[in-house]
């Protein structure tokens, strides 16, 4: 197995059985993506904890230099240079037993993981907001000149999304750069420098290898959902945003926790700093305390009430979608992550052709695309960019555009007293506080794909072409 790994180029994991040795199991791997359990005599060999729970209660990692044997006989046995060596096992994150649990509930219901993970939501940004402990250690953060965020995908989005926060509320300058490309650029950063790296599944090949490319810099943190993950091997500092496994590939559940694990450093920020821009800058007027020290008393309530509304009108508005082959989606400010994020989902589990864009891009090239083919989903909540965003809409109107309007009653009926409404269809879901909207709009897009999904008879936990976590590059 030595000579054959000398062999191999870029990165692998392979388990082995040998004609003459039907007795034993041979792992190795180059990127200790491989973990192994033990319990009541059966040796487990996996590339994730959750399959490994359901045998074993504890677990522990294949090191790029290991070779370990399973055997009936003697069991686990690790070798580096062919030398036995003992092993340190750790106990498996009880998450994953109760995940097992969950998903053999809904295979047996035959319910789609992605629309249960998209229910769990309003308790889990509840809970993230209002009660999880939330231990960093903040003073590097504060000692530092600017935040740089490093992730992929959805996690990407989400921190995107984030830097308006932070920008906006903590005033503190953030750069959000996608690890493919973060990992491979000769980066100068200062010594107190702090970096977040985002990622739910923390195996993300691109996202470890971009922390492993600046591992000389002290302030490293990482938002991850799986305890044990590879990413928090290397990251100084991490924060477990524990939801629960997440098995549909497209990510729902975890976005909306990264979001609120994000704003929870921004609040951090904020009462150290004790500098707080909390709703002057976006001209929006609340206190972010609520009663006991709540960020959002009942935020739970809020996206209920989203959920509820989407269930009965999406299903309509998302067939009338499905014929179409083309959407863009547009937003503004926090809005243009959520656009983004609206499009991934599309993409991922519909298969339509779905474009993310700033609102104030369009005229500068995207505009062209525009005609009676395309459906243009807006982001368009109550804030201040309220007035720009109807006219732009017009504008997208005037050239036959089938624009669906995400939004809410107070911002329906300033477009009512502004224009007519002919052409346009509207989702009014239930209103939600200033800059918290994010969260109950990548609900919205989240159900709006699903739906979509749907209608186009696709298999959305599964889509084709992707996985949960990118390991290998
Ligand atoms: C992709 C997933 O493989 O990786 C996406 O399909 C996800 O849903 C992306 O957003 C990044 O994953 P992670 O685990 O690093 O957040």
């Amino acid at each position: 197995m030595r000579k054959t790994s000398g062999m191999l180029k870029g990165n692998y994991s392979i388990v082995a059985l040998f004609s003459g040795d039907e007795e034993s199991l041979y792992a190795f791997t180059s990127t200790s993506a491989l973990v192994i359990g033990k319990g009541n005599g059966t040796y487990v060999v996996a590339s994730d904890m959750t399959t490994i729970s359901t045998y074993s209660s504890t677990y522990t990692r294949v090191d790029s230099n290991e070779v370990v044997k399973l055997s009936v006989n003697h069991g686990i046995q690790s070798f580096v240079d062919g030398v036995i060596i003992q092993k340190k096992y750790s106990i498996i994150d009880s998450m994953y037993k109760k995940s097992s649990f969950y998903t053999n509930k809904l295979l047996k219901n035959n319910v789609d993981f992605m629309i249960s993970e998209i229910f769990e939501q309003p308790s889990i940004i509840d809970n993230i907001l209002n009660k999880k402990k939330f231990d960093i250690n903040i003073s590097s953060i504060l000692k530092s000149n600017s935040i740089t965020i490093v992730a992929c995908g959805s996690s990407y989005f989400a921190s995107l999304i984030a830097r308006e926060w932070f920008e906006n509320i903590s005033r503190v300058r953030v750069n959000v750069e996608i690890s493919s490309e973060f990992r491979y650029r000769k980066n100068n950063f200062n010594r107190d420098d702090m970096l977040l790296f985002i990622s739910q599944s923390g195996e993300t090949v691109d996202t470890i290898e971009a922390l492993n490319s600046i591992n000389f810099l002290d302030n490293t943190l990482s938002i991850v959902n799986v305890r044990g993950s590879k990413i928090t091997c290397y990251s100084k500092q991490s924060v477990y945003m524990d939801v629960g496994s997440e098995f549909s590939v497209a990510a729902t559940k975890t976005f909306t926790a990264q979001l609120a694990c994000l704003y929870r450093v921004v609040k951090l920020i904020c009462d150290n700093k004790k500098q707080c821009d909390i709703g002057q800058n976006i001209g929006l007027s609340h206190k972010v305390s609520g009663m006991n020290g709540n960020i959002y008393d009942n935020i739970k309530g809020v996206i209920d009430n989203v959920i509820k509304y989407c269930t009965v009108h999406i299903p309509v508005i998302s067939k009338f979608i499905s014929q179409y082959d083309h959407l863009l989606y547009i937003g503004r400010g926090l809005g243009y992550g959520v656009a983004l994020e609206g499009a991934l989902k599309m993409k991922e589990v519909a298969y339509l052709h779905s474009e993310g864009i700033a609102i104030g891009e369009l005229k500068h090239g995207t505009l062209a695309l525009v005609d009676d083919k395309v459906i243009v989903v807006a982001i368009v909540p109550s804030d201040e960019f309220i007035h720009k965003n109807i006219i732009n809409l017009h504008e997208i109107k005037a050239r036959c555009g089938k624009v669906v309007v995400i939004t809410d009653m107070c911002v329906y009926s300033k477009f009512q007293e502004f224009s007519n409404l002919d052409g346009f269809t509207f989702l009014k879901i239930p209103s939600i506080k200033g800059e918290f909207f994010p969260f109950s709009y990548s609900v919205v897009v989240q159900m709006l794909a699903y739906y979509v999904a749907k209608h186009r008879k696709i298999e959305v936990d599964r889509p084709r072409n992707l996985a949960k976590s990118i390991t290998v590059e």
